[in-house]
């Protein structure tokens, strides 16, 4: 982290510079001159902990030139909160979570959270890979969840700070060792966060391996638009998929893909997500409400606008676009109101759902679902971003 100080001096006037024409056609343009000449991209570091093995926790304060924030811990590589404004330009903490490190380690749902080395679930915690079977741990009924008992939303991640002309950043990095949590293969994974001027959070997952494995890296951010002042079921959701993967009841994929039109798993345009949670219908019997994974319409490869958020009351929109072929949408249905989050705001049902852009789950038990198969030479490269707007 040394040198941070002297490259803030130097990357802030050129930051400044790309602020001032950002902020001339950023809708938020009551600001006066003076508040202009103010704002500008910054990092702060601060410790946030440590873990009972005597790990330091740092905590990233990303901010961009409109004054949007983003706080990001080197444990779990969570994202601890992200201020994003309603129409009117108020600032509100945008993602669930708790106000300390202790919290989040002792009993966590994911908040915020980067889950691998594999995101969701693989059935039975079992696969078999050119003719050899591994066994990983299992950690939800029967199957293996995130990564496991110890997934990458628990350990320490090494960290350094990134600076751009139009964003701030945190890069972190983790090598999960050969065996870990049953993997096959040394992974070292990094995932870079940028908060940049265009308001948009932009997360960057890289990683190599030295023997073949599975990999499926996502974000696990807990999302309110509200400012978390009540439940999700009001926010408007419109998901960029004809298709998605049906379960059982386990919450392992079938193997089809199924057509979303005429069920309430469709969401080819925006419709409240409180709309249809409750019906008779069996896919939502089984994850409880919405907890499936959408097949993304992808023409061809690269990035696509994978679904819209909108929250009316707040005016406030998110729209995520990916490189990814599939998105979990998660309606916070295990949130039972025995959580209470930062700000003592007791987090009932529903009050956070988590879009995360993914391969579908159970991929390598499934050869007719795209490979998460990462080899020896390869790169495993994919892009995720939050954006953030208002309307
Ligand atoms: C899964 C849920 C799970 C949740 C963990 C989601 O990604 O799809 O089934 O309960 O993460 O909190």
């Amino acid at each position: 982290m040394c040198g941070i100080k002297s490259q803030q001096v130097v990357l802030a006037a050129v930051a400044a510079a790309a602020g001032m024409v950002l902020c001339s056609c950023s809708p938020m343009q009551s600001r006066t001159a003076a508040d202009q000449a103010t704002r500008q991209l910054d990092i702060k570091v601060k410790p946030f902990g440590e873990t009972s093995d005597g790990q330091q926790v740092r905590l990233y304060t990303l901010r961009n030139v409109n004054g949007l924030s983003a706080e990001i811990m080197t444990y779990g590589a969570i994202v601890v909160t992200l201020k994003t404004p309603d129409r009117k330009g108020k600032m509100d903490d945008i993602v669930l979570g708790y106000d300390n490190l202790a919290d989040y380690v002792k009993n966590s749902p994911y908040f915020g959270a980067i889950v691998g080395r594999y995101g969701n679930r693989i059935g039975q915690g079992k696969f078999t890979l050119d003719g050899v079977e591994y066994k990983l741990a299992v950690n939800n009924g029967e199957n293996h969840l995130h990564g496991g008992l110890k997934g990458f939303d628990k350990v320490v991640w090494s960290d350094e700070p990134v600076w751009k002309a139009n964003a701030v950043g945190v890069k972190l990095s983790y090598v999960s060792k050969d065996g870990e949590e049953g993997y096959p293969g040394n992974l070292n994974a990094t995932v870079t966060y940028l908060l940049t001027n265009a308001n948009e959070l932009r997360i960057e997952y890289q990683a190599t391996t030295d023997k073949a494995t599975p990999v499926n890296l996502t974000h696990h951010g807990y999302f309110n638009l509200t400012g978390a002042q009540r439940d999700i079921l009001d926010h408007a959701l419109a998901l960029n998929a004809d298709k998605f993967t049906p379960v059982d009841k386990g919450l392992i994929p079938t193997g089809e893909l199924v057509a979303v039109k005429g069920t309430p798993m469709d969401f080819t345009r925006p419709t409240p997500i409180g709309a249809r949670i409750g019906n008779e219908f069996e896919q939502l019997k089984f994850g409880g409400g919405y907890d499936h994974n959408w097949v993304l319409n992808k023409g061809g490869r690269g990035m696509i606008t994978a679904a819209r958020l909108y929250e009316p009351t707040t005016g406030r929109l998110m729209e995520v676009r990916t490189t990814e072929p599939g998105i979990q949408f998660y309606s916070g249905n295990f949130l039972d109101g025995t959580i209470t989050g930062k700000g003592v705001v007791v987090y009932k049902h529903r009050w956070g759902l988590c879009l995360e852009t993914q391969h579908y789950p159970d991929s390598p038990n499934k050869p007719n679902f795209p490979s998460t198969i990462l080899r020896p030479g390869e790169k495993y490269e994919t892009t995720t971003i939050y954006r953030f707007s208002t309307k």
